[in-house]
């Protein structure tokens, strides 16, 4: 092949190549301008916190947590309770939290009980309730009205046997897939709140969440006759962070290997 020859097909084929590269590039800016704009970035439930200013986050730092374990509910149909509404300090303020649920969820009804009237909080989505978390027949009547409910959120008095009724009344009340949450545990360890001294006294409210831990594994028990709990059955999992508890309702019947590795005189 001559000289020239070989520098024409080399100038050809770099003329080439420029050109597709050229028609390439106008195909993707083509596709781009068709293509819809890719949907907008959610907020995260602390993104919410932060905008409603609940101190959800920032004092405390359940927001994280809260969302792992309620993300699947988000575009879900469903009633939310959250006992304490807060903005004791101030008149006519308070539902922070519950304002920071509702735009997390866009499709649930949020139900906020407080002991101090706080209906001024009431609007689109949001309900409001006036009584205490102690009292069984109210708390059963918003369960009740609100059929779907399926989370309960105990920021209320945090006085660790109230905490614990709320509980004995809603916990039942739940669903299968049911989420129960106790916040600020550290009460019981605060005797001013009823809390105890010894980590390990019973009452509390840290003290019903350890007796559930035990029941998530009451069939493995060596106790002879033991009958299981209302919670051994329903409690699926147990969470536990710094102050927060997140509690699963669900089926707890795994079954046990107890009866192959040990014979009836390990029994107690
Ligand atoms: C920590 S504040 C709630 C804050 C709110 N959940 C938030 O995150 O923005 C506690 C609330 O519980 C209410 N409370 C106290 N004792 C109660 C009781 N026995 N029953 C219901 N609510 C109670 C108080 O009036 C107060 O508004």
């Amino acid at each position: 092949m001559g000289v020239r020859r070989a520098v024409g097909q080399r100038l050809e084929g770099t003329i080439g190549k420029q050109r597709t590269d050229r028609l390439r590039r106008a195909e993707r800016t083509v596709r781009r301008r068709l293509s819809p704009p890719p949907p907008p970035k959610r907020p995260s439930l602390t993104d919410l916190a932060k905008v409603h200013k609940t101190d959800k986050w920032g004092l405390h730092r359940y927001t994280p947590h809260y969302e792992e374990r309620l993300k699947h509910l988000r575009d879900k149909e469903f009633t939310l309770l959250e006992i304490g509404i807060g903005g004791f300090k101030k008149e006519r303020s308070g539902g922070k939290s519950l304002r920071m649920w509702r735009d997390y969820f866009p499709r649930a009804t949020i139900v906020g009980l407080d002991i101090i009237d706080k209906s001024y909080v009431a609007s689109e989505r949001i309900e409001v309730y006036t009584g205490s978390q102690t009292d069984p027949e109210l708390l059963q009547r918003i369960a009740d009205e609100h059929p779907d409910l399926k989370v309960v959120v105990d920021d209320g008095s945090h006085v660790p046997e109230h905490v614990r009724t709320t509980f004995a009344v809603l916990f039942p009340l739940l669903p299968p897939g049911g989420i129960y949450a106790i916040e600020d545990t550290q009460t019981s360890y605060w005797p001013d709140w009823g809390g105890q001294v010894d980590p390990k006294a019973r009452g509390t409210s840290m003290d019903l969440v350890k007796d559930l831990v035990d029941g998530l594994n009451y069939e493995e028990f060596l106790l002879e006759g033991y009958e299981p709990t209302y919670t051994d059955r329903t409690v699926r999992a147990v969470h536990c962070w710094h102050n927060l508890v997140i509690i699963e309702k669900g089926q707890n019947a795994e079954g046990s290997n107890r009866d192959r590795v040990h014979d009836r005189p390990y029994r107690v």
